[in-house]
C-alpha cells in the first residue's frame, strides 16, 4: 500500500492504474477507524481494480465549538487496518494541501444542508460538500462509497453529485452496529461506561419507531413525542431533535402509513454528539 500525503503524485499513480483499465474506488473517512469504515473498503474492494482510502479530518466541517482538535487521530492504527484490507492507496494529505493559503471556493447545498444536522451545525455541510467535492476531483473515482450512517450528509452528495455532473457512482452502504445496537462511531471513544450504556438509547427509539409503525400508528407528533419521552429517561442524554421525514426531500411526513418514513435522530450524552436514523418499514 502506498501512502501519499500529496495530490500530485497520488493523480499520477491513479493515472497509471486507469491506463491499465482498472476501476478506482474512493472512501472518504476522517480516520480512526472502525468496523463501519471497513465494511465500505470491504465492498470498494470486491468493486474495484483499485481502492484509495482518504484519511483527513478535514477542519471547514466542524464549528468552531466543536471537537476538531480533540477528534480522534489514530494514524498508525489505520495505516495497518488499511492495508491489512488489501487498500492500493492511503491519501493522507495535510491541512494545507487541502486548503492552501488564498483557497476560497466553496460548495454548498443550501436546501438540504440548512435542515436538521445543518440547522444544528452551521456550515457543517459546506464543509462536507467542499471537501467531498475536491476529493471526487482529485482522485476521480468510478464509484464512492458512504455509510447510511450519516443518511443526510449521502443525500446532499448525491445531490451535488448529480448537479456538478460528476461522473462518479455513489454507494450507499447499511449502517454498522455494536452487538447491542449502538452505531459505530469514531465519537463513542468519547463516551464514560455509564454514558456508553445510555448511548443505545437511540437505537432504542428507533425500534421504537419502527414497532410503532408495524403496529399501523399514524400521527408523527405523537411517535416523535414518545421517542423524546424515552431518550429523556436517560439522565446525561439531551436531544438536539427527533425527526420523522420523508426519505428523499427530509421534510416532515404528515401521515406515518402514507409512505416510507426515515427516523432520524441527534442526542446528547453527557458532551458527546451522536446521530442515528432508520427506514421505518410496514411489516
Ligand atoms: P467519517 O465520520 O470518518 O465517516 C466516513 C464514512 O464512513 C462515511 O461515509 C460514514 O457515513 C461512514 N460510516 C461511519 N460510521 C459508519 C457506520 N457505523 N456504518 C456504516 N458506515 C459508517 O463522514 C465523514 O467521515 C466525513 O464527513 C467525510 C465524508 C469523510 C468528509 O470529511
Amino acid at each position: 500500500m502506498h501512502v501519499f500525503e500529496q495530490i500530485a503524485p497520488l493523480r499520477a499513480s491513479l493515472r497509471e492504474a486507469r491506463a491499465e483499465g482498472k476501476s478506482v474506488g474512493l472512501v472518504p473517512t476522517m480516520g480512526a477507524l472502525h468496523e463501519g469504515h471497513l465494511s465500505l473498503i470491504r465492498r470498494a474492494r470486491a468493486e474495484n481494480g483499485v481502492v484509495v482510502v482518504s484519511l483527513f479530518v478535514n477542519p471547514t466541517q466542524f464549528g468552531p465549538n466543536e471537537d476538531f482538535s480533540r477528534y480522534p487521530r489514530a494514524f498508525e492504527r489505520d495505516r495497518q487496518l488499511t492495508e491489512a484490507e488489501g487498500v492500493d492507496a492511503l491519501f493522507a494529505p495535510s491541512v494545507e494541501e487541502m486548503y492552501p493559503p488564498g483557497f476560497q471556493t466553496f460548495v454548498d447545498v443550501p436546501n438540504l444542508g440548512s435542515i436538521l444536522e445543518g440547522a444544528h451545525r452551521p456550515g457543517h455541510f459546506r464543509g462536507v460538500a467542499t471537501v467531498v467535492t475536491k476529493l471526487l476531483q482529485i482522485v476521480q473515482p468510478a464509484r464512492a462509497y458512504f455509510g447510511r450512517k450519516d443518511y443526510q450528509q449521502l443525500c446532499i452528495i448525491r445531490r451535488l453529485v448529480r448537479d456538478l455532473d460528476i461522473p462518479t457512482e455513489i454507494v450507499p452502504c447499511p449502517t454498522v452496529r455494536e452487538p447491542d445496537g449502538l452505531a459505530m462511531s469514531s465519537r463513542n471513544a468519547y463516551l464514560s461506561a455509564e454514558e456508553r450504556r445510555e448511548a443505545t438509547v437511540l437505537y432504542r427509539a428507533l425500534q421504537l419507531a419502527q414497532t410503532r409503525v408495524r403496529e399501523g400508528a399514524r400521527d408523527p407528533l405523537a411517535l416523535q413525542r414518545e421517542m423524546e419521552t424515552l431518550i429523556s429517561s436517560e439522565p446525561h442524554a439531551s436531544i438536539d431533535y427527533v425527526a420523522l421525514v420523508d426519505p428523499d426531500t427530509l421534510q416532515p411526513v404528515a401521515d406515518l402509513a402514507a409512505s416510507p418514513t426515515l427516523a432520524a435522530l441527534a442526542v446528547r450524552i453527557g458532551k458527546t454528539r451522536l446521530i442515528d436514523n432508520l427506514l421505518l418499514t410496514p411489516s
